[in-house]
């Protein structure tokens, strides 16, 4: 194939075929089974000029529109990812996958969205988003930001006013972990709370107890425990389950919706169940690795065979894999995200003789569609309309962009996905289209394969062949005040009304 005009600006590498598309402005996907998170049927799927316009059985069209033929498939919304971090400088590297390998990688499993964290430059929220405008700047598919918060100060309120009035952004993310580099305290945190509720912003945490990790990375240096197997033990489940429940007492004292990000063990779990029983606004979010991984991996004798299973928190032992899976499909946790923050070999043998400077993370954006559908609808724990309920949907109307995202429906942005149920997929290192040299799921065969990805009204992803066009993704604005705020001022006006008699007292001393 021929290389295409936008092919030589410095996107020199891949194993696909970069190139413009050639597909037309208009489209029809006839006869296929259109899944929305509440319903599904069969439909054709009418597309012009980057969004849906008709969703109904039996449209015409003239012959100056695109067919593609999706009888005996599914025609569902593209998966958006809440959750990645594209050329991100952690740890002293920077993830391998930018926004073109990383956004390329998504496209071929599926996901048209994803939404990344930008991290402040020396705590600066405004030198951040401009660096992270940059590293987007020639994306090829829609993408949104998160924002981490690493100091408090009068500036950064300011700077998080600004973000969410003026630049699209309406989460926030707290890391209680990470020592020393992104890690906050209680009274950041709550400072960060009350800004994030009066903005109608989400907040987000990063939730393991960071004083207790650096406790525990102690105790493995005295024991000797150098290698892989050191991380799981450093930072066990129950600092998981002490952050996670910090915060989310924290965002109910100030009354304000709480998201956790990668919720990786059962005592983090529980305690959100328990949140989400007495009525609080908490929303997990499990990753692909905790829900499909175990942390035997890290045991594994070859260093770079265990370091590519280290990431934060730890994927943690045989049990709490299933119990996550058995959480998602009860609705106790509501939708998955990856935590894509790939290192290739080079970078995680950082950590060869200490595994505190092994990178931590792991790959995902393009196998969670495949490894999701094979774990959680080819077995029989949730329905079709459940999984894009669980990778589309719900994650549209958390950040605020639902329906124009998350819905086969007229109106909506045209990212859809054709996924056949009878085909199969496998993945390895070897066929996919991050830049890192390793795969997490390396060998993994599943049923339901994503034949077609349409992003924008684009066939990007169709035939095994990606023809993806760097500058055709847009930055896409997330309001603040989600329906996740509804009922947030009604609960403080009760509140303080119940606090209006004062106590009249008697001042007598016998
Ligand atoms: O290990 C991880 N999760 N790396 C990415 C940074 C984070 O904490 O999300
Ligand atoms: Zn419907
Ligand atoms: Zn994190
Ligand atoms: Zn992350």
């Amino acid at each position: 194939s021929e290389p295409g005009q936008f092919c030589n600006s410095g996107f020199g590498y891949g194993d696909f075929a970069c190139e413009v598309s050639s597909s037309s402005a208009k489209l029809l996907i006839k006869g296929g089974t259109v899944v929305n998170a509440h319903h599904m049927e069969i439909a054709d799927v009418y597309v012009e000029d980057g969004i849906i316009v008709a969703v109904s059985p039996n449209i015409k069209v003239g012959d100056d529109v695109t067919v593609l033929d999706a009888s005996g498939k599914f025609v569902m919304p593209g998966g958006i990812d809440p959750h990645t971090h594209l050329a991100m400088e952690f740890m002293g590297t920077e993830t391998i996958d930018d926004f073109f390998s990383g956004q390329a990688a998504a496209l071929a499993g599926g996901t048209t969205m994803h939404i990344d964290f930008v991290i402040p430059v020396n705590g600066s929220l405004t030198a951040g988003l401009e660096a992270y405008e940059k590293k987007s700047g020639k994306s090829c598919m829609d993408y949104g930001f998160h924002m981490a918060i690493t100091k408090w100060d009068e500036i950064v309120s300011q700077e998080m006013e600004i973000m969410v009035k003026e630049k699209g952004i309406n989460s926030f993310k707290f890391f209680l972990a990470y020592k020393g580099s992104l890690m906050i305290n209680d009274e950041l945190l709550l400072q960060g709370l009350k800004k994030c509720k009066s903005l109608g912003a989400l907040a987000m945490v990063h939730a393991e107890n960071g004083d207790a990790v650096y406790e525990g990375q102690k105790r493995m240096k005295e024991l000797g425990i150098t290698g892989p197997e050191g991380h799981s033990l450093s930072r066990p489940p129950v600092l998981e389950g002490e952050a996670t429940a910090r915060a989310i007492r924290l965002a109910a004292f100030v009354n304000t919706p709480l998201y956790v990000v990668h919720v990786m063990s059962i005592d983090a779990m529980e305690e959100i169940s328990k949140a989400r029983k007495s009525g609080l606004k908490v929303i997990g979010e499990p990753v692909v690795s905790g829900l499909v991984l175990n942390e035997s991996w890290l045991w594994d004798p070859d260093f770079i065979t265990a370091a590519k299973y280290v990431m934060s928190p730890p994927i943690r032992a045989a049990g709490h894999d299933r119990a996550l899976q058995a959480a998602l499909s009860m609705g106790i946790l509501q939708l998955v995200g990856t935590d894509h923050c790939a290192f290739n070999s080079t970078q995680k043998a950082l950590g060869i003789d200490d595994f505190q400077k092994i990178p931590n993370g792991v790959n995902g954006i393009e196998e969670r569609m495949h490894v999701l559908w094979d774990t959680m609808v080819e077995s029989g724990q949730i329905s079709v309309t459940d999984y894009v309920r669980l990778t589309s949907a719900e994650c549209a109307r958390i950040f605020n962009i639902y329906p124009r995202k998350g819905a086969i429906r007229a109106g909506s942005d045209a990212d859809i996905i054709i996924l056949n149920p009878n085909s199969s997929f496998e993945i390895s290192a070897k066929s996919h289209h991050s830049k890192s040299d390793t795969n997490v799921y390396e060998g993994w065969r599943g049923k339901g394969k994503v034949e077609v990805t349409i992003s924008g009204g684009r066939v990007v992803w169709q035939n095994d062949e990606l023809k993806v066009v760097p500058g055709s993704g847009k930055y896409i604005e997330m309001p603040p005040f989600s329906y996740l705020f509804n009922g947030i001022e009604k609960a403080d006006a009760k509140y303080l009304s119940s606090l209006k008699a004062p106590v009249k007292r008697l001042r007598t001393i016998t």
